[in-house]
C-alpha cells in the first residue's frame, strides 16, 4: 500500500524541474564580535537587491541562510564547510575580515561554490592565492591605500605615524600606504599595532603618536574599535597638534552615528559615500534609509552590488547554478552602475575595478557629520599579483 503513495511522489519530485529548487546564498558574516554591526548591514542590502528581483530568478525563489562567523577565522572555516556540506548552498557571500577570509580560502576553492566577498580585503585573495571561485566586489586592502599615500604627500603630509589592528587587514593597509607614501617623498616616523578585537583602551596609543610629533596619523580601524578609537582621539585632542588620517572606514557612515563631532576633520580614502550624486545610489539610500531608519554606509553598498551581481549573472544562465564555470563567467560579464558608481570584476583576478574616493568628514547644521567627497581616482584596478587562475 505505502508504495503506492510513495511512488507517485517520487515521480513527481523527478519530474519537477531542478530550476525549481531554491537558489541558497549562504550568508558567511559576523553577527556578533568587533564587527557584527557591518554583518548586518552587508545581510540587509543584499536582501534589498533580492527582493528588487522579486526574490527569484527564472522561477527559482533566493533564499538567505544567515551563519555567524563571530568575527572569528576558525568560526567562519567551521560555517563555511556546514554551508556547503549541510545546508548546500550555491552561492556563500562574506566574510568581513580579512583573516576570516583566509581561514576560507581553500575549503572554497576545493569545493568549487562561488564566494562573492563585499569585504575582507585580504591582498592574496585576488592575487598569489587568488580562486575563480572567489570573486571580490568589496577591495581589496592595496586597492584601497594605494593611491592615498601620493595624495596626502601632494596635500602637504610630509611625515606619517601609523596605526592599525594587529591583523592581516590591519598590517596590508599600513604597508600599502606605507609603500606609496615614501615613494612620494613620505617619512614614516613610527607605527604600531593594537590587539585585534581586545583594545578597548587606545590611550597608550594616542600617546606615541603625540610624541612622535608627525604630520599626520594613518588609521585603520572599524566597528566597535573604530567608535572607541575616534572618540577617544577627540578626548585626547588629537587633531590639535596632528592630522587624523587613513583608511576611512575609522569614520564610515556605520559608526558616525556613535562617534558625532569627535570624527569631524577625519581625512581618507574609501570606496563609496552616501552623498555620491548618482541615480542609483539616490534610489538605493532612499529604500534602505526608509526600511532601516538609517543612511546605508559603503559596507551597504557592496552587499547590495553583491546581491544584484549575483541575481545579473543568474538571469544570464537562466537561473541555472549547478555549472559553476557558466555562473562565474557570467559574472564576468556584469557591468554595474550602481550606488558607487561604475563597477566591474576583473576576470584576470577577478577584483574589482572602481573608484577609489577621497573623503572627508565635516560638521555641517546642527552639528552632524557627514562624509565629503574631495578628489575621485577613478577605475583604480590592481595588478595581476601573481594571480594564476586555475579551474
Ligand atoms: C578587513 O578585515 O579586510 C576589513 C574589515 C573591516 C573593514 C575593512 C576591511
Amino acid at each position: 500500500m505505502k508504495i503506492h503513495t510513495v511512488l507517485p511522489a517520487l515521480a513527481l519530485l523527478a519530474a519537477l524541474p531542478a530550476q525549481a529548487q531554491d537558489i541558497k546564498v549562504g550568508a558567511i558574516l559576523p553577527y556578533s564580535g568587533v564587527y557584527a554591526s557591518i554583518g548586518e548591514e552587508i545581510t540587509n542590502a543584499m536582501a534589498m537587491a533580492f527582493e528588487e528581483a522579486g526574490n527569484a530568478v527564472n522561477g527559482r525563489a533566493l533564499k538567505i541562510i544567515r551563519a555567524d562567523t563571530e568575527t572569528k577565522p576558525n568560526v567562519a572555516a567551521a560555517k563555511a564547510r556546514e554551508l556547503v556540506t549541510s545546508d548546500n548552498v550555491d552561492f556563500l557571500v562574506g566574510p568581513v575580515a580579512s583573516s576570516e577570509a583566509m581561514a576560507i580560502r581553500d575549503f572554497v576553492h576545493q569545493s568549487k561554490i562561488p564566494l562573492v566577498m563585499p569585504n575582507a580585503g585580504a591582498n592574496v585573495l585576488t592575487g598569489e592565492k587568488c580562486s575563480p571561485y572567489i570573486v571580490r566586489v568589496g577591495f581589496s586592502n592595496d586597492q584601497f591605500v594605494r593611491p592615498t599615500g601620493k595624495w596626502l604627500f601632494d596635500k602637504g603630509v610630509k611625515s606619517a605615524f601609523l596605526l592599525a589592528p594587529d591583523y592581516a587587514a590591519g598590517r596590508e593597509l599600513m604597508g600599502g600606504f606605507k609603500k606609496s607614501f615614501t615613494a612620494a617623498g613620505g617619512k614614516i616616523v613610527g607605527e604600531e599595532y593594537s590587539p585585534f578585537g581586545q583594545t578597548s583602551d587606545f590611550g597608550p596609543y594616542l600617546a606615541k603618536v603625540k610624541d612622535a610629533k608627525p604630520d599626520a596619523v594613518f588609521v585603520f580601524y572599524a566597528g566597535s574599535e573604530a567608535i572607541n578609537f575616534i572618540k577617544q582621539a577627540a578626548d585626547f585632542q588629537l587633531a590639535k597638534s596632528v592630522k587624523i588620517t587613513g583608511a576611512a572606514w575609522t569614520v564610515s557612515p556605520l559608526f558616525l552615528p556613535a562617534q558625532g563631532e569627535a570624527a569631524a576633520g577625519f581625512l581618507g580614502s574609501l570606496n563609496y559615500v552616501p552623498a555620491l550624486d548618482n541615480p542609483a545610489n539616490k534610489a538605493f539610500q532612499a529604500k534602505y534609509q526608509e526600511r532601516h531608519k538609517r543612511v546605508a554606509s559603503e559596507f551597504g553598498a557592496a552587499g547590495y552590488e553583491s546581491g544584484r551581481l549575483i541575481v545579473e549573472a543568474l538571469k544570464r544562465t537562466q537561473g541555472a547554478t549547478k555549472d559553476k564555470k557558466a555562473v562565474i563567467e557570467a559574472m564576468h560579464k556584469v557591468e554595474m552602475n550602481g550606488p558607487r558608481g561604475p563597477v566591474k570584476i576583473d576576470p584576470a583576478t577577478n577584483n574589482v575595478i572602481q573608484n577609489i574616493y577621497m573623503v572627508e568628514a565635516r560638521k555641517g547644521a546642527g552639528g552632524k557629520v557627514d562624509l565629503a567627497v574631495v578628489d575621485t581616482i577613478a577605475n583604480v584596478k590592481d595588478d595581476v599579483n601573481g594571480c594564476a587562475m586555475s579551474w
